[in-house]
This record gives C-alpha cells, sequence and structure tokens, in this order.
C-alpha cells in the first residue's frame, strides 16, 4: 500500500512509503520517522488500547501509587478509596507540572502539586486551590471558576491477575477479548495466584520502542543471538516449544519445552552458529541454572507480550514483567519488575535471586538484547526506503508449533498497521 495515497498522511509522514501488502516486509522509516512517532502516540498508546500501568501488588492500600507512562502521557495509577484503582494523567491543571515525580509511595488522601499546592482527590479530581479567594479580598480565582472543568484526563483501568492496564478509549475492548484466548491462558498460567514484587530498574536502550518489542517476538534469534541459552541448552530452535499468536496479531506467547533435540543435537555445531560454546565454557557454579518445575508443563522458558508494549516473563524460575516505554523516535526504557509469589518459600526465594542474573541489562541471557536494537538503528541509518525481510516460517501470522518462525513479529506489524491505518 502506497501510504501517501492517504491526503491525510502526506503531511505527517515526510517520505514513507509501506512497501507492499505482505507483512514480511517492513520500511525502515518505522524506526525514525518523528511525524509517524506522533502518530503512533495518537493512534496506538491513546487509542484503543490496554496499557500496563502497575502490578496490583504495587499498591495494595489505599493511598498507594505509582506513576509510569502511557506512550509519553505520564499518568498516575492510584488505589482509591473505594479500593479500586484509578489512572489519570499526571499533568496539574494549573500549569501543567507533574502532580506526582516520585516512582511511586503512598500519598494518604490527596496529592498536592508542589508548584502552587493545587490538590487533587485519589480518582484525580481538582480539589483545592490555595488561596482560592485571595488575601482580605484581593487577587484570588474568579468566584465563577469552576473546579470540576479543570481535572486531568482520566483513564479507564481494568486488572487481570495482578496486572493493572489503562487505556484512554472508551472503545477498547475488555481486555480477555482484547488479548484473546490461547495468549490469556498463557499469562493465567504463569499469573496464577498473588505475587510478590522482588526489585525493579529502569534500562535505558538507544532504539526505538519497536525494535524491543520485535525482539520480545523474535523467537527464532534467541539461541542464535544469546550464546548462554545455546550453550546450557535452556533454549534451542533444536528443543520443542513453538510460539501462539492472537487473531489480530497483537499479543504472543512463544514457549520452549525442555525435549530431547535426539538428531538435531549437533544442528548449532554444524550451521557454525556463534553462540554454540558447548564444550568449550562449562559453569563454575551451576546452582544458577538449578530450577524446579513449578507450572508443572515442563515449559522452562515462556515469553509474552500483549500490544503495545508490555511483556511477561518466565525463564526457568526466573519471574519478571517488562515494559516498553517510548522517549523518542529513537530511545525508550525497558522498566523491569522481578516478582515471585506471596507464598514462596526461603528456598525458593534464594533460587529466583540466582536467576535474575540471567536478565536484566547484565544478564547472563538477555544483555545481548539491549544492544541489538541499537544495532539496527545504527546498521538503517542511511535505509529509511529500504525494508527488513521478515519471512521465516511464511508471510503469515498466525500460531506454529516451531520457534523457527517470525510468525509473532508479522503479528505485531498486523496489528500495527491496523491502528495506525497503513
Ligand atoms: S502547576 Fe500545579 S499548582 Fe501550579
Ligand atoms: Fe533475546
Amino acid at each position: 500500500m502506497d501510504i501517501r495515497h492517504d491526503e491525510g498522511l502526506k503531511e505527517t509522514v515526510s517520505n514513507g512509503i509501506w512497501p507492499e501488502e505482505s507483512l514480511a516486509r517492513v520500511p525502515y522509516w518505522v524506526y525514525q520517522d518523528e511525524a509517524n512517532y506522533k502518530r503512533e502516540m495518537e493512534r496506538l498508546f491513546e487509542a484503543a488500547t490496554w496499557n500496563f500501568v502497575c502490578l496490583e501488588a504495587d499498591i495494595p492500600s489505599k493511598g498507594d501509587y505509582r506513576t509510569n507512562h502511557v506512550g509519553i502521557m505520564p499518568v498516575i495509577a492510584v488505589r482509591g478509596a473505594d479500593g479500586g484503582v484509578n489512572c489519570f494523567e499526571n499533568r496539574c491543571s494549573h500549569r501543567g507540572a507533574l502532580i506526582a515525580f516520585d516512582d511511586g509511595g503512598n500519598v494518604g488522601n490527596q496529592f498536592r502539586c508542589v508548584y502552587h499546592s493545587w490538590s487533587y482527590d485519589l480518582s484525580g479530581n481538582l480539589r483545592g486551590i490555595a488561596f482560592e479567594r485571595g488575601i482580605n479580598g484581593v487577587g484570588g480565582m474568579p468566584k465563577d471558576f469552576c473546579r470540576e472543568d479543570f481535572s486531568p484526563r482520566k483513564l479507564r483501568t481494568t486488572t487481570l491477575a495482578g496486572l493493572v492496564f489503562a487505556t484512554l478509549s472508551p472503545d477498547t475492548p475488555p481486555i480477555e477479548e482484547y488479548i484473546g484466548a490461547d495468549v490469556l491462558g498463557r499469562l493465567k498460567r504463569v499469573l496464577n495466584r498473588p505475587i510478590r514484587v522482588m526489585g525493579r530498574f529502569v534500562q535505558p536502550l538507544p532504539n526505538n520502542w519497536k525494535l524491543y518489542v520485535e525482539n520480545v517476538k523474535d523467537t527464532y534469534h534467541a539461541s542464535i543471538l544469546h550464546t548462554f541459552l545455546t550453550t546450557f541448552r535452556i533454549s534451542r530452535l533444536t528443543q520443542g516449544g513453538g510460539v501462539l499468536v492472537s487473531p489480530d496479531g497483537g499479543n504472543h506467547s512463544s514457549y520452549t519445552i525442555a525435549i530431547p533435540e535426539g538428531a538435531n543435537a549437533n544442528a548449532y555445531k554444524e550451521q557454525q552458529i556463534r553462540s554454540d560454546l558447548d564444550g568449550r565454557f562449562a559453569l563454575a557454579d551451576p546452582s544458577v541454572l538449578d530450577s524446579v518445575e513449578e507450572f508443572g508443563d515442563h515449559i522452562q522458558l515462556q515469553i509474552l507480550s500483549v500490544f503495545p508494549g508490555f511483556i511477561l516473563q518466565q525463564i526457568h524460575n526466573c519471574l519478571a514483567v517488562r515494559h516498553v516505554v517510548p522517549r523518542g523516535v529513537g530511545k525508550m526504557d525497558l522498566v523491569w519488575t522481578y516478582f515471585g509469589f506471596a507464598d514462596d518459600t526461603p528456598e525458593m526465594n534464594r533460587r529466583r535471586l540466582k536467576q535474575q542474573n540471567l536478565v536484566g541489562p547484565a544478564g547472563f541471557i538477555s544483555m545481548e538484547d539491549g544492544c541489538v536494537g541499537g544495532f539496527v538503528q545504527r546498521g538503517t541509518a542511511a535505509a529509511a526506503e529500504q525494508v527488513s525481510v521478515i519471512e521465516m516460517g511464511g508471510s503469515t501470522a498466525e500460531s506454529q508449533a516451531t520457534r523457527a518462525t517470525e510468525a509473532s513479529v508479522r503479528g505485531f506489524w498486523k496489528a500495527y498497521r491496523r491502528f495506525m491505518g497503513y
């Protein structure tokens, strides 16, 4: 489709042309174009999508809050007086300052803007204005000023298995329907009881946000890029597994089942794949891989995503949610939250702590993911009109019983193009 045919787009996307209908070709300007980035905020993040804002376990009590972003919009998620979770724009309706500037905490009954002390209740309603009546009858706000007309934008929230999502649109379907039955089943497989937050950090990445989302959905790369996964046979394409893609393409779950590789045991060596260092390296302390079967189905690795920017990870007993936050066309933050379950034994807690070395910015497995998005961003600097080839496993976006496929990456583009009107 030539997007120049769309009159509205002619002005917003400088020189971008979607090359063809196939989901297997994506032009590189999508990672570079400022106008496209702005359009994503309106068409994706502020439209009929569910955006992860926090865990219920982050805000168990009234007045507990977390700050986050929906696209570039700063938001506050707070446990309200009625026990529900409210979410509203983190923007004071006076002059636009952040209402809350910490990552989280407990705010009591109200938020108070630091700039001129206007205050907001736990639903985001403007409640108080400092010196509203002036001093000795002089100054102050006009008598007919109506506070109700000046509250920050409110988002609809929904909770699912301990996750909190928010949306600005009245049209976003119920979260279960949005995720789709197959992927929902895999989400509930991991989030099957009350969780316990173990730690969190933010990893800035030098690439467009979509490059990280693609990386997460790209199960083909995992055992080729990641030396640790392959060498210690945590996940190889030659083991069992596959990828589930929701009917609309936007959500996915990939998984590895530890079955013997049989005749394929030497496939990586035969293809001279860099990541296979089996026989050359061993772990001095193998206890980092001391795992227990936790979910009763022999799936040792499962990565799941919900469009546009939520990720749930199970690598052995290392559990985390990751949240993709755009920070400009060529930058993003990856917000990690490690968790376990409220009923973990001390032994399981130690096991999870040790396995958390597998992921994160310096993780034995996922440190390479912090680089490859930047490699693509740099490699495509002069190639806005060129295209990537996303054709492993065909050119459609259905679930497949293999991980030698890019079906879920194509699924992302299927959903993306629908929302963006491309
Ligand atoms: S900007 Fe918040 S009170 Fe003035
Ligand atoms: Fe990876």
